[in-house]
């Protein structure tokens, strides 16, 4: 009985989101009820914006405490003042909130389910995946969950006949359209676990360590001898790369390359 307690803890809280709000909600609550014995010490009326960042700081510890990923941190501290500065404003129309969900929804529609925020590939980058492609003859190449499309332009760039593989419909579409304006590559909104892997020469990634394990078998299974699959800073644990790069930028950028046997 208890194992079976602990275990629906642990899955209701593997989705960040759950416990994001359940601490929000504990330092509200805390915040209530010590809210009359402060008065002991500190007169009150509290102006509402003390209380907000009292809100926003205790939820940022917690969540720091608690080992949120950073992201989640900068969300943490911004909820709960963005939220008062929203409610606070009677001229922003209601329906705004609705519509910058939705938009927020649409960009990052896979972050709850796949675990992977937007972060992308610097220039830097981008100049090492030219010379990897340019030193190993590479001819085709896929970025699986490819955000704004730099790393499909940079490889196209170098005469690779590159594709990008975006879930977020805004952002495929957005960087789609970046692609055909420059003339470089292409990105097709997609489910990156649906693409047929066997057809390319390059597969990079750069995505999280929860899909990675995932990543590996589904290279395994499809991709071809001699092909190469590149992991922008997350390794594929237990398995040795045949090459890691480490790149000359300030957070000094691991592709951690795996040639397919
Ligand atoms: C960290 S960003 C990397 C963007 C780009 N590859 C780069 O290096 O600049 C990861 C991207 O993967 C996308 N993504 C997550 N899961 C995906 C999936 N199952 N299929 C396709 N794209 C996905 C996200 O929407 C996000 O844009």
């Amino acid at each position: 009985m208890h194992q079976k307690k602990t275990k629906i803890a642990i899955l209701f809280f593997k989705n960040p989101l759950w416990l994001a709000l359940f601490i929000q909600l504990m330092v509200f609550v805390s915040l209530s009820l010590s809210l009359p014995y402060l008065a002991q010490w500190i007169i009150p009326p509290y102006h509402p914006l003390w209380i907000v960042f009292a809100q926003a700081g205790l939820a940022l510890i917690v969540s720091f405490v608690a080992k949120m990923p950073y992201w989640w941190l900068w969300i943490q501290a911004l909820l709960p003042i963005g939220l008062f500065a929203g409610l606070s404003q009677t001229y922003v129309p209601f329906y705004a909130f609705g519509v910058l969900a939705l938009l927020l929804m649409l960009v990052f529609s896979n972050v709850l389910g796949e675990r992977v925020p937007l972060y992308l590939s610097n220039r830097i980058t981008h100049r090492a995946l030219s010379l990897l492609v340019m030193e190993r003859h590479i001819k085709t190449a896929v970025d699986l969950g490819s955000g704004l499309g730099g790393v499909v332009r940079a490889l196209a760039a170098s005469g690779v006949d590159a594709t990008g593989v975006e879930f977020s419909p805004v952002l495929a579409v957005l960087s789609n359209a970046i692609c055909r304006l420059v003339g470089k590559g292409h990105v097709i909104r997609g489910d990156m676990w649906q693409q047929d892997l066997s057809r390319y020469d390059l597969v990079y990634v750069f995505l999280s360590p929860v899909p990675m394990p995932a990543i590996w078998q589904k290279a395994q299974v499809e991709m071809r001898v001699g092909s190469v699959l590149v992991s922008n800073s997350f390794a594929v644990s237990d398995v040795e790369p045949d090459d890691v790069w480490v790149l000359a930028d300030g957070r000094e950028t691991q592709l951690f390359i795996y040639v397919m046997k």
